[in-house]
């Protein structure tokens, strides 16, 4: 290969990496303790520093990882890592790499953090958090645009996502469910997801998805798509095909 070709396919490499960072790694939010008493000691460090390590190797295979990890309870973190259901595994580890990184850049002193992705979500505390609905942490998105008849739009939207709220919850392991909806007006269709994650008995996970469903109307009425992103679970819904696989 001549110089001039080595060079110009490693500049379309960095351009190739810095567009993946532009699109895919922002993370959608963070939130890093700020408490007084929530400045992690050095065992917890160490502790947290394992247990993302375990976190990022388990998480590929299964999509979601939980663990804790500590010699006594004062020291002790518990971490979660969930990625959207529709993500390759490939990518899905691409995630936990980033999201662990990032998580301990950005929160280097918290005992308690959380970040969040369009693939994944990272999530530790000093507190045993699993099976709980996570109520604190909750970003909400919407499309700017919006539909022409929104009463009717509202209406099919809460039917879709509410099918799928039950499908996740009572009819799939992975407490993932992702569907579509024909709309009456014109060719129109309507696209929408449901996960938790997967600490979540089907009972709290129905409950966690019909609490974001019932938020929608109030952030998101008329609009052409939302998200509600949740520390346990989250829904989406758009007029365009988004599910990746
Ligand atoms: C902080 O720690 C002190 C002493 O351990 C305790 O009395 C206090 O309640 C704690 N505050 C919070 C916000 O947890
Ligand atoms: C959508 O509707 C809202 C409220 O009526 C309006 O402020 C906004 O500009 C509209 N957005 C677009 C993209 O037309
Ligand atoms: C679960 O899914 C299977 C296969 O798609 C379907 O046959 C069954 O009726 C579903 N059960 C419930 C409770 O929705």
């Amino acid at each position: 290969m001549s110089p001039s070709r080595l060079t110009s396919s490693l500049y379309l490499l960095a351009f190739a990496l810095l567009l993946q960072n532009v699109l895919g790694y922002d993370p959608l939010f963070r939130k890093c303790s700020s408490t007084t008493n929530s400045t992690a000691t050095r065992s917890y460090k160490t502790s947290l520093s394992v247990l993302m390590g375990s976190i990022n190797q388990l998480a590929p295979a299964e999509g979601f990882a939980l663990g804790s990890l500590g010699q006594n309870n004062l020291d002790r973190p518990y971490g979660l890592f969930l990625c959207r259901g529709d993500v390759s595994s490939s990518d899905c580890r691409t995630c936990a790499v980033i999201a662990a990184r990032e998580i301990r850049k950005s929160c280097p002193n918290s005992k308690r953090a959380i970040i969040a992705y369009d693939n994944c979500l990272l999530k530790y505390s000093d507190t045993d958090f699993f099976g709980q609905i996570d109520y604190e942490n909750k970003f909400y998105m919407w499309n700017v645009n919006n539909v022409s008849n929104p009463v009717l739009f509202t209406e099919k939207t809460i039917e879709l996502l509410s099918q799928l709220a039950t499908k996740a919850s009572y009819n799939s392991t992975k407490l993932y469910a992702a569907g579509e909806m024909d709309l009456p007006e014109g060719s129109m269709k309507l696209y929408g997801m449901t996960h938790c994650t997967r600490d979540l008995s089907s009972a709290d996970c129905k409950k966690c998805l019909d609490g974001a469903i019932g938020e929608l109307p109030r952030i998101a009425y008329g609009k052409e798509g939302a998200r509600v992103i949740g520390g346990s679970c989250m829904v989406i819904y758009e007029i365009y095909p988004f599910v990746k696989a």
